[in-house]
This record gives C-alpha cells, sequence and structure tokens, in this order.
C-alpha cells in the first residue's frame, strides 16, 4: 500500500489503525479499544492493558527461538572493544541484574536513575529496570553534577544506576565524582547505587551506599517481567525547556511499545535478524528510542557505538562500523556527517568500505542543511532521509516512510506526516495558514501512542507548554511551513530552546547559570549560527555598575561556570562584555534580534524598541567575535 492510503486509513480509523499496530506486540492483558479520551484534553492509549517493555525487547525473541542472534554489537574504537551479546546472553545478564536491583528493594513503579555512557551495560541497566516494571531516567554523561541533582530532585530514584567513568577522546571522565556531589547536593537520597566498574578507571566505592555490579548480583534470584498497566510509565526523559528547570518526559509503556515496533518496519524499514545503527547517546531520546527499545522490540541488533564520527580514530569510522557490521539502516545527526565531510571532504575514506547492505541513511536533531544531504546522497548513493521528531514525541512526527513507500525526497524537507499525527501550521491566533507561509506547527490532538501524556508531576506545566497556546493542538515549539505538496519544512524553534551538535539546549537554563555570578547584573544567550555544530550558544554579559573586574576575567569564569553547573554539552565557549542589552519599551530583551545581527542576516529593528543606538554597541561586540560581518 502507498503511504497516502495508510495516512489516509490512520484518519478515517485511527483507533482501528493502532489496535492493528498493537499485534505486533505481546500483551499480558491485550487491549479492548485503543484510545481513552476520558480526561481529554489529557489522552490514553491501551487503557486496561498489561505488558512488559523487557519482555518484548529481549525474551519473546528467546521463546521464538532467536536467542543465538545477536542483539546488541558493542563496538568502541575510544578502548579498542568490540564484543556481540546475543539475545539469550542479554536475557540471562538483564534477569540477574534485575533480580538484584529487586533484592534490594526495587520494585514496579519506583525510579532508578541511570548515569552511564556508550556500553552495553547501559541498555541491560534500562532493560532490568523495565523487567521490574520500575521506571528510569537516564541522564546524558555529558551533564554536570548539578545538572544530575536536578533530575534526582525531580524524580527521586530509589537507586541509581552508574559507570564509575565515561571515555571522551580527549579524556576520562570520571563519573563517580559528578555523582558523589549530585547526591550530596540533592534534596532526595537514594538508598543505594550501583557502579559498574570500567577497567579504565575503577572507582573507590562509599560503604553504605555503592554496591559493585557484579558483586551485588552473587547469591540473588534473576527476575522475571513484571506485568504493568500499559499507562504505566516506561522511562521519564529530561529535556530542556524555557526555563532552567528541565522538563520531564513521560513515556507510557504500551504506546511506546506499540508506536515504536511499527516505525522499525515502516519508517526504517527493518525487521527481525537485521543490523540497526543509530550513533546517538542512550542519554538522548534517540538513544531511547533507536539504540535501545526500537531495534531490540524489532529482534534487531543494535550497535552501541563509544567514539566519534571524526577522531576515532579518523572520519573513515562510521563507514567501518556500517561495513563491518552490515548494518542495514543507519540513523545520525547532520552534524556528524558534517564533521565528517570536514575531516574528508571528497569521502575518501568510504572508498575503504564495502556499504553495499546500507539501504539508507535517516537524519535527525537538527535540520538537515541541504549541503549535507547533497554530500553524503552523492558519495553514498542511497537515500539520506531527514526525518523530524522530539523528546516529547519519541519517535517520528514526519519522515520519509521507507518501508511504506520511498516517496521522492525533497531536500530541506523531512518529507510528510506520519499516521498518528495531524500536522497544522498555525497563525498567532491559531488559524491554519495556507500552504507555503510560515507558522507555528501544532499537531491536532490527540496525539499518537508513544508521545508524551504528560510530564513528570507537572501536569500543570505539561498542560501550559504545550497544550494552552493552541487549544486542541499540542504546540511543538517548532516553526515552519507546508509545501503544495504536503511536504513539511522545520525552519526554527519559536521558544528559547537551542540546537548545539544535535543537543537540545536551553537558553533560559544558560542564562540563568550567567545571572548567578556575582559580577554579572543582566545577561542574554542566544544561539548563532555555527558551520559544524548548527548553532553554538554566546553569551552577552552587563557588569554591575561599578564591578572593576577584567572582562577577559569574568568571561572566563562564566564558561567555567556554565561547565560546572550544566556540564561540557552546554558546549558555552563565547561571551561578551556589553553596557547594555537591546529592549523593547516594556523590557523585553530581543535576542532574536541579536542572532540576526550576529548571523549577518538583513533584519528590521522592531518598532517597539527602546533605544535602536543599542544595536550598534551589541554589533561591535559581535564583530570583535569575528561575527556580525554583514
Ligand atoms: N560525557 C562527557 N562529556 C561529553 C560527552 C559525554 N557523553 N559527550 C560530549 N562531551 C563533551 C565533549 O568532550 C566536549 O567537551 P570539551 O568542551 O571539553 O571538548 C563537549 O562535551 C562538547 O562535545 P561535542 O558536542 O561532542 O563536541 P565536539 O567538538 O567534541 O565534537 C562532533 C563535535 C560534531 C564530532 C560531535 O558533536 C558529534 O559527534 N555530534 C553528533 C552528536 C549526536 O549524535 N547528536 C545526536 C543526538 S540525537
Ligand atoms: P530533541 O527533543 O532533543 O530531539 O529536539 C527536538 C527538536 O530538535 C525539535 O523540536 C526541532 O527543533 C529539532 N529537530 C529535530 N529533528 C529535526 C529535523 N529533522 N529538522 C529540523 N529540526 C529538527
Amino acid at each position: 500500500m502507498a503511504y497516502a492510503d495508510i495516512y489516509a486509513g490512520w484518519k478515517s480509523d485511527p483507533e482501528g489503525f493502532w489496535m492493528e499496530a498493537a499485534k505486533g506486540i505481546d500483551w499480558v492483558t491485550p487491549p479492548t479499544s485503543a484510545l481513552n479520551a476520558s480526561k481529554a484534553p489529557l489522552y490514553e492509549w491501551f487503557t486496561g492493558t498489561q505488558v512488559n517493555t523487557c519482555w518484548n525487547a529481549v525474551d519473546r525473541h528467546v521463546k521464538a527461538g532467536r536467542g543465538d542472534q545477536t542483539a546488541i554489537i558493542y563496538d568502541s574504537p575510544v578502548t579498542h572493544t568490540k564484543r556481540t551479546l546475543s539475545f539469550a546472553e542479554l536475557q540471562t545478564r538483564v534477569a540477574s541484574l534485575a533480580g538484584a536491583l529487586r533484592a534490594k528493594g526495587v520494585e514496579k513503579g519506583d525510579r532508578v536513575l541511570i548515569y552511564m555512557p556508550m556500553v552495553p551495560e547501559a541498555l541491560e541497566a534500562m532493560l532490568a529496570v523495565s523487567r521490574l516494571g520500575a521506571i528510569h531516567s537516564v541522564v546524558f554523561g555529558g551533564f554536570a553534577a548539578n545538572e544530575l541533582a536536578v533530575r534526582i530532585d525531580d524524580c527521586n530514584p530509589k537507586a541509581i544506576i552508574a559507570a564509575s567513568c565515561g571515555i571522551e577522546p580527549s579524556r576520562v571522565i570520571h563519573y563517580k565524582p559528578l555523582l558523589d556531589g549530585a547526591i550530596a547536593q540533592a534534596a532526595h537520597k537514594p538508598d543505594f547505587c550501583v557502579i559498574f566498574q570500567r577497567e579504565q578507571e575503577p572507582a573507590g566505592l562509599t560503604p553504605g551506599l555503592d554496591v559493585d555490579w557484579n558483586a551485588f548480583q552473587v547469591g540473588t534470584t534473576p527476575a522475571d517481567c513484571v506485568p504493568v498497566a500499559g499507562s504505566d510509565p516506561a522511562y521519564i526523559l529530561y529535556t530542556s525547556g524555557t526555563t532552567g528547570a528541565p522538563k520531564g518526559v513521560v513515556r507510557p509503556s504500551a504506546g511506546h511499545l506499540v508506536a515504536l515496533n511499527w516505525t522499525m518496519r515502516a519508517i526504517y524499514n527493518v525487521g527481525a535478524g537485521d543490523v540497526f545503527w543509530a550513533a546517538s547517546d542512550v542519554g538522548w531520546v534517540v538513544g531511547h528510542s533507536y539504540i535501545c527499545y526500537g531495534p531490540l522490540i524489532a529482534g534487531c541488533a543494535t550497535v552501541v557505538f563509544e567514539g566519534k564520527p571524526v577522531g576515532t580514530p579518523d572520519a573513515g569510522t562510521f563507514w567501518r562500523v556500517i561495513a563491518e557490521h552490515k548494518v542495514k539502516s543507519f540513523f545520525t545527526a547532520p552534524t556528524a556527517l558534517r564533521a565528517i565531510k570536514r575531516d574528508d571532504p571528497k569521502a575518501q575514506l568510504m572508498a575503504d568500505y564495502d556499504l553495499s547492505q546500507l539501504q539508507a541513511i535517516f537524519l535527525a536533531g537538527e535540520r538537515a542543511d541541504p549541503d549535507t544531504i547533497h554530500w553524503a546522497q552523492n558519495a553514498l548513493n542511497i537515500p539520506v532521509i531527514d526525518h523530524w521528531w522530539q523528546t516529547e514525541t519519541g519517535w517520528a512526527i514526519a519522515a520519509n516512510p521507507l518501508g511504506i513507500e520511498a516517496l521522492p525526497v525533497k531536500i530541506g524537507s523531512p518529507t510528510v506526516p506520519m499516521p498518528g499525527y495531524d500536522v497544522q501550521v498555525l497563525d498567532e491566533a491559531g488559524h491554519p495558514v495556507a500552504a507555503g507561509s510560515l507558522g507555528a506547527i501544532a499537531v491536532k490532538l490527540p496525539l499518537p501512542p508513544g508521545t508524551l501524556p504528560t510530564l513528570w508531576n507537572a501536569e500543570d506545566r505539561f498542560r501550559k507548554s504545550y497544550l494552552t497556546t493552541f487549544p486542541g493542538y499540542y504546540e511543538t515549539g517548532d516553526a515552519g511551513y507546508v509545501d503544495e505538496d504536503g511536504y513539511l519544512y522545520i525552519m526554527a524553534r519559536t521558544d528559547d530552546v537551542i540546537n548545539v551538535a544535535g543537543h537540545r539546549l536551553s537558553t533560559g537554563a544558560m542564562e540563568e547559570v550567567l545571572a548567578g555570578h556575582p559580577d554579572v547584573a543582566e545577561c542574554a544567550v542566544i544561539g548563532v549560527a555555527d558551520a559544524l555544530k548548527g548553532q553554538s550558544p554566546l553569551g552577552f554579559l552587563c557588569l554591575n555598575k561599578g564591578s572593576d573586574r577584567p572582562e577577559a576575567d569574568v568571561i572566563k569564569e562564566c564558561v567555567a561556570l556554565m561547565r560546572d553547573k550544566i556540564g561540557p554539552v552546554a558546549d558555552f565557549k563565547r561571551a561578551c562584555v556589553v553596557d547594555r542589552l537591546p529592549k523593547t519599551r516594556s523590557g523585553k530583551i530581543l535576542r532574536a534580534t541579536m542572532v540576526k545581527i550576529a548571523d549577518s542576516e538583513p533584519f528590521k529593528a522592531p518598532a517597539t524598541i527602546d533605544d535602536p543606538a543599542v544595536l550598534d554597541e551589541i554589533r561591535t561586540a559581535l564583530q570583535g567575535l569575528g561575527l556580525a560581518k554583514g
């Protein structure tokens, strides 16, 4: 069937569509209906079901006789390690870890925070938690102790599972001191921490709190899968919003299973026995959906890659991994391809590898710029598919569904809405705009299965952030347009979220950090265009009247403060001191205008600007940083 027919079929009978998709999942209590709208505009899918996520990702494949097939391929150029785990081995390891967690008191509904690098044990930890019907919250390794503490206090984990260290090409990341610092800072204290000791840097364990990953499993009874209600959360994943407090996106168990399973065939065109690789990190939504759960639910082998697109050891690493492990569908961020293209513009390193089994590359996380797509398409001669989604949705809102029909690619567009998403482009008053006109992108409620039903312990914030601006719709926070063929174009965020190397960051959170510096009276952070990373954060600092501190010292301290409070992932390296910030007469900082000046784009000062002369001062400061050339 063609995409248009499938989309129309979903639209005419959404519940029927998802009931059919639900057949791909093993249920303890199967669904008798799909959508529960009794609390609209809050919706629930598959009410009344009982299911276990780990069973569907692991055990059912063993039961089906595929226990010997590869589940995880670990490829770590930073530690020179390669190893594989079969579904049967994964089942044994996950059941054992889950049993040990249970012996220490972890039960259905408890939260377990996971702070781990890209090692198979990270997936094992996620799966062991879901085996118990508990709820994990994975935190990306590039976040500092403070961010970890904020998450500990929001989800109150009973246990934390961490590795002793992570390995970046330039240095070892000492996880244990970061973890200890976070626990000391947090008001909530976990009952215990499980530390996975890596040989590159084992950590000293804190008596009475820490247990060793291997030792604590000895003598415990492996755990079976615990059924949970379909609406129970599988996990909480924090993401950036407008303010410093991250949003705890809740992922409902049943919808997550049904939707991810559907996407593996329909979008990525893979199934049991195929090798799927998402070159992301378990700390991000891509890592949750497409390193861990999606491929395993579908019975694919998933690649856990611990390295970078360049420098580990070179820009041919991705092609080596694809060739060596026979990857069929590959998912990465445009920024990774830009890094490869920068180091190997003629794609000469690709020629060393047999990539004949690779059917397509999928890109997401940020806007895929046409240059990068052209480069990859010319070099690989396969479809390079941009698709658009968010932590909140957990799977693609718009994509080119390769497993249904490879639609013509329009470069610059993530193609068309997936079944489940009625995407509309709205004007400020909430009215749909004409094809080709820019507006806020919203999705008509209900959102499909697997998307967030709420924010963890923050239903009001959920309603305010997503459901209030356009009643009856989910506000995506992205702006763009739909063309006359129904192709979507995602152009910008409508809020203060920026995207740095495919990582979603909040300028509001960064401003809160800068405002904490004793010499900073006022500040603003914007995202300026960056050829490699898409955007790069830049701070403007107004110092306290009478401050006689050298500006360079304050800037240096602010850069260090950001690393300390948010973490290296913020990638905050540039700031400048200015006397004033450009504002409207009502005091709103004109960040969008500052971005335009920095990026040397034409702009018109808003009529409401308080003092247009400030813009010249901003331009001069930016020129001092090599920006605002136009
Ligand atoms: N743990 C600890 N620190 C981390 C980290 C982790 N898991 N990941 C990144 N960092 C640190 C880096 O070491 C770096 O620190 P530095 O400032 O001391 O150099 C900083 O965070 C920024 O890292 P990164 O964004 O990786 O930038 P880079 O300049 O080192 O590398 C790229 C540039 C393009 C190669 C890299 O950004 C990349 O691989 N991007 C793709 C990311 C991706 O797949 N995102 C998709 C998410 S869906
Ligand atoms: P995250 O929640 O970290 O996945 O970030 C989601 C945001 O990244 C989206 O709201 C977009 O702003 C941006 N984004 C993700 N994928 C794309 C894409 N294919 N094209 C344009 N922007 C994207």
